[in-house]
């Protein structure tokens, strides 16, 4: 059975004393998970530590890393690596995000080199891939997802992917509160599904989440998260807010297929 998971996406915002508030509201609200059905708060990097011990005892409450480094160490300023990340006992990365990518000039070399030094030290990597506007109003997503995902993931294990996280996150749908429709997000994660099933065999591809993101709202999560690969979300505007955070959470699938 696959992991159905809510991630939140909190990317450059709130403070700290708000991020206390917030992860606090929300394990108030008292939501039914279980080991196949979970919640992932992805933090700014100062708030790591202080998201950890708030969730230390609760079950299935994880939380991600944002980015990290695709060099091991060294004379990077600024920078923080998997090393790092994997000290301090964090479980989760936000690897290859469109707004890394872009700005930061993340090609999908960059980010397989990521996904290897994620895996090394033990962190799951919550891996972001998606199409811009063009390419989709060519017809062209398929392959250019098809790309994204060939040139950063398949040189792995079959080990390694078993249970993998990918986040399908359509640029045009980022922040701009259009969503793809429930078809349009179906669509995408079969291809996805079905991409991992002839590399890697169809059991390897039902064990991994597909996560849908871009303008998930308190109003949509249910019928997109009803989509049957359609695995849960990567949420980023919504997860500010405990109210409608606390929705997608319920939104997920209570008792997946597979
Ligand atoms: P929004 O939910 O704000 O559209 O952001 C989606 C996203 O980028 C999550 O990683």
């Amino acid at each position: 059975m696959r992991k159905e998971i809510a991630a939140a996406n909190w990317k450059m915002n709130i403070t700290y004393p708000q991020a206390e508030a917030l992860i606090d509201d929300i394990l108030q609200q008292g939501h039914y998970l279980n080991s196949h059905r979970l919640v992932i708060f992805g933090v700014p990097f100062p708030y790591l530590k202080m998201a950890q011990d708030k969730i230390r005892f609760e079950d299935n409450y994880h939380i991600a890393a944002q980015n990290m480094h695709h060099e091991r160490n060294g004379a990077f300023t600024g920078e923080i690596s998997a090393e790092m990340l994997h000290a301090i006992g964090v479980e989760y990365v936000i690897i290859g995000h469109s707004e890394r990518r872009i700005p930061f000039n993340e090609t999908n070399e960059i980010i397989a080199k990521k996904i290897d030094l994620a895996l090394e030290y033990e962190i799951k990597p919550i891996f972001c891939c998606g199409e811009p506007l063009e390419v989709r109003d060519e017809g062209k997503q398929n392959e250019f997802v098809q790309k994204q995902i060939e040139e950063s993931l398949f040189h792995l294990s079959p080990s390694q992917f078993h249970g993998f996280v990918i986040a399908y996150e359509p640029i045009w749908a980022i922040g701009t509160g259009k969503t793809a429709t429930d078809e349009q997000a179906q669509e995408m994660h079969a291809f996805i599904r079905t991409l991992i099933a002839e590399k890697y065999g169809q059991d390897i591809a039902n064990s991994v989440s597909i996560l849908y993101g871009g303008s998930i709202k308190s109003s949509n999560a249910k019928s997109i998260f009803s989509m049957h690969d359609v695995d849960g979300g990567l949420v980023g505007g919504a997860s500010l807010i405990a109210a409608d955070f606390g929705v997608v959470i319920d939104s997920l699938k209570k008792d997946p297929e597979v």
